[in-house]
Parts: C-alpha cells; sequence; structure tokens
C-alpha cells in the first residue's frame, strides 16, 4: 500500500446532512461514483485502453436525463414480486451450500465461510434473475475484488498494474457476454437494454458495475454478519441465528453499523451552500452511510477526525442509509437483505454451535467497502 497523506474528500458523517446530499443531485452529482480513488498511472491506463475498457456514464454515475429510463429498465428485473418469488430458489442455494459447509467442516475440522457459503449464492441468483449465464463464477469473484481494489483501494504502482491486468481480462469476458446475450434469443438485461437503445460501451459499463455490485457486496454483508455472529460481540448468539426474525435483526444491526458499502460518493455540480456553507464546484464529498472502520488518511487531515482501524465501529446510522437515497438508491436492497438473512439462519442451522477459528482475520478495507476475507469457523 502507498502511503496517503490528504483526504481529497469532503467528509460528511451526520445522517440528515447526508440524506440532504443524496437528495439535491442537481448540486451534488454521482458523476463521480465510479472514479479511481488512487488515480490510474499511464501505464495502467495503456493496459485498459487496449482492452477498450471505458466506464461511460449510464446508472450509477449517470448524472443526465438518461439515468431514469435506464434505471427503470434495470429496475424491472429485480421489483418486489420478483425478489419475493426468488426466495425458494435463494434457500435451496444457500441449504446446499451450508450442507457442503458442514462437510467440509467434519472433514477438515474447519471451514472458511466466505468461501463455503457467502460467496457463491448472490452470485448465481443475480445472474439467473438478469437472464444471463450462470457461468465463469470463481473467475467472476476474484475479478470483482480485484476491480474493487483498482478503483476504491490504494494500490501501489506495480500492484495498479496488475489489478489493470485483470479489470482488462474481466472486460474483454465482458465484452462477449454482452455480444453473445444480445443476440440470444432468451429474454435477458443486455438484450433489453440495446433495444432500449444503449450502445455496446454503455452496456458494458453498466455490465461492470451491476456483476460485480450486484453479489460482491452482498458476499460481504454476508461474511461480515456471520463474523460478528461466531464472535457473539453483536447480542445475538449463532444459534439464534437460525430464526428468521433473529437473522432479520443481526443482518439490520450490520448494515447500520458496519455495512458492506460504508460510503459513497459526490460531487458539487455547480457552486452551492449545504448547512449554510459554501461548498465550490467541483468539490469532491464522502457520505458516511453506516458505521466504518476508517480511512488512511492522517489524523486531522481533510476530516479532522483521527483515521485508522476501530473508528466508529459501532455507530449506528439512525435512518437507514445502508442502501443510499434519492434517485439513485440502491436497486438490490431487497435482494441483498433477503440473501443474507437466508443464507445466515441456513447456515447457523446446518452448523450448529462453531467458534471463530481466527478471531483477526485480514479485512477487506477500501474507500467504499469492508468484509472480513475469511471467517474460519470449528467445532468447540
Ligand atoms: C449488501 C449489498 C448491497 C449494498 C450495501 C448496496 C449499496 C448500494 C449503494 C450505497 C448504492 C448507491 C446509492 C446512492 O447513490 O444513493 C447502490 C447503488 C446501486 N445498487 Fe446496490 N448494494 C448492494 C447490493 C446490490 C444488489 C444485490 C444489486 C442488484 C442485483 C444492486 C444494484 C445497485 C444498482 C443498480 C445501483 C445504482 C442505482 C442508480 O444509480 O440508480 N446492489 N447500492
Amino acid at each position: 500500500m502507498s502511503t496517503v497523506t490528504t483526504c481529497p474528500y469532503k467528509v460528511l458523517r451526520d445522517p440528515d446532512t447526508v440524506r440532504e446530499v443524496l437528495h439535491r443531485p442537481g448540486d451534488f452529482s454521482p458523476a463521480n461514483a465510479l472514479l479511481a480513488v488512487t488515480p490510474l498511472s499511464g501505464q495502467a491506463l495503456r493496459i485498459l485502453q487496449k482492452a477498450r475498457f471505458a466506464l461511460p456514464p449510464v446508472l450509477a454515475s449517470n448524472a443526465s436525463p438518461s439515468h431514469a429510463a435506464t434505471r427503470k429498465l434495470v429496475a424491472g428485473f429485480f421489483t418486489p414480486a420478483k425478489v419475493a418469488a426468488m426466495e425458494p430458489r435463494i434457500r435451496q442455494l444457500s441449504r446446499e451450500s451450508a450442507a457442503a459447509a458442514a462437510q467440509l467442516l467434519g472433514a477438515a475440522g474447519n471451514v472458511d465461510l466466505v468461501q463455503a457459503v457467502a460467496a457463491y449464492p448472490p452470485a448465481v441468483i443475480m445472474l439467473e434473475m438478469l437472464g444471463l449465464p450462470v457461468r465463469d463464477l470463481p473467475q467472476l469473484k476474484a475479478w470483482s475484488l480485484d476491480s474493487l481494489e483498482l478503483f476504491w483501494g490504494w494500490p501501489d504502482p506495480a500492484r495498479q498494474l496488475e489489478l489493470a491486468h485483470t479489470a482488462a481480462d474481466f472486460y474483454a469476458w465482458l465484452r462477449e457476454l454482452v455480444l453473445e446475450a444480445v443476440a440470444a434469443p432468451e429474454p435477458n438485461l443486455f438484450r433489453a437494454l440495446a433495444d432500449h437503445g444503449l450502445s455496446t460501451p454503455e452496456i458494458c459499463s453498466l455490465g461492470y458495475f451491476l456483476l460485480i455490485a450486484g453479489q460482491e457486496t452482498t458476499t460481504q454483508l454476508i461474511s461480515t454478519t456471520l463474523f460478528r455472529l461466531a464472535e457473539g460481540s453483536r447480542g445475538i448468539s449463532w444459534d439464534e441465528a437460525s430464526s428468521g426474525a433473529k437473522a432479520r435483526d443481526i443482518v439490520r444491526h450490520v448494515l447500520a453499523t458496519e455495512s458492506s458499502v460504508p460510503t459513497w460518493r459526490r460531487v458539487a455540480a455547480r457552486d452551492t451552500e449545504l448547512n449554510g456553507e459554501p461548498i465550490l464546484a467541483g468539490e469532491e464529498i464522502l457520505v458516511e452511510l453506516t458505521g466504518n472502520h476508517g480511512f488512511p488518511w492522517a489524523a486531522g487531515e481533510g476530516t479532522g477526525e483521527p483515521a485508522g482501524e476501530g473508528r466508529d465501529h459501532h455507530r449506528p446510522t439512525p435512518y437507514g442509509l445502508a442502501f443510499g437515497s434519492g434517485i439513485h438508491r440502491c436497486l438490490g436492497a431487497k435482494l441483498a437483505e433477503l440473501e443474507t438473512v437466508v443464507v445466515v439462519q441456513e447456515t447457523t442451522a446446518a452448523l450448529k454451535g462453531v467458534r471463530l477459528q481466527d478471531p483477526n482475520p485480514e479485512w477487506l478495507r477500501l474507500l467504499s467497502f469492508q468484509a472480513p476475507r475469511t471467517v474460519s469457523v470449528a467445532h468447540p
């Protein structure tokens, strides 16, 4: 990791202020939502350009009026009725993973629940709901983590080059998938977007965001929830979480205190004011949506707050901002919550009375993403 000394963002933590920013998209644009936190080097850019990698604004970073129609089209794949209808399938996949995890635990004496139960069900469900082929899942998972680090992390120059290469591979795989899906007879998201008039680069841009955001963030939420349950630190025991109501309680608690997406970005689109203070056009803003583990900026720089691990670990957001708010609010909120509750329920039911084998795992800690990289459990 390179040393980062200055916070380039105006950090907003007060929930009412955060909500106001998210509800004034004309003043506070999402145009910077997908920009690399660590600027890409010339060499990294050339690797991406060679792969014709481009992220034109389509959905999450689209500040233009075309956002509404694209959002409506994507939302059609995740309506409350469609999400509810997926519950049996989510339960089936969760049960299968939990049974396989129990077997592994029996055979090896321990099991990493991130790989065994958190990683795959959200990816399978997302691809099925989008009408896309379920394939190359281990690749998709590895690419997702690499791209999150490339765009939301602080890689040193050598690591940035490695990540640019895997992002280029991911993008090439995605372009193939888009071309195939657009020509497919079955209904699917990419064909619907093409019928709506989006170009291939626009569909790839949306696909790049959605294929990561639509599953890796849920994997991360499941991971943190299982970790806190196994740790026994949140007032709900591992065994209690096999009831649906308790599983929901712990998931909501984690969503408020240390969600997988604890922050998001906006940029001032014009000179404006916030709480009576002037904000200049171009100022970049980091809104805190939930409690988080802090950022690597030195104490006092930019935020006037101490930096580092553990800061505000337990500070909940009273208004449930975990999925954002306003016209860009997460389209997968209901699905992500349902998946997490069901996986947690089925896992705690199938692996009764386990204990945390490694109480201090490595954590993924990026500007806008956080989760334990492993949740290793064993029999007591
Ligand atoms: C725990 C899991 C998840 C978390 C914490 C999360 C969080 C977020 C956040 C904070 C935003 C930005 C909101 C804003 O700017 O106001 C967002 C946007 C979005 N999310 Fe999620 N998300 C999750 C899972 C999902 C899933 C499963 C899907 C789809 C299958 C999804 C699809 C989207 C889309 C399409 C947007 C952009 C919406 C727009 O710009 O109009 N997310 N998400």
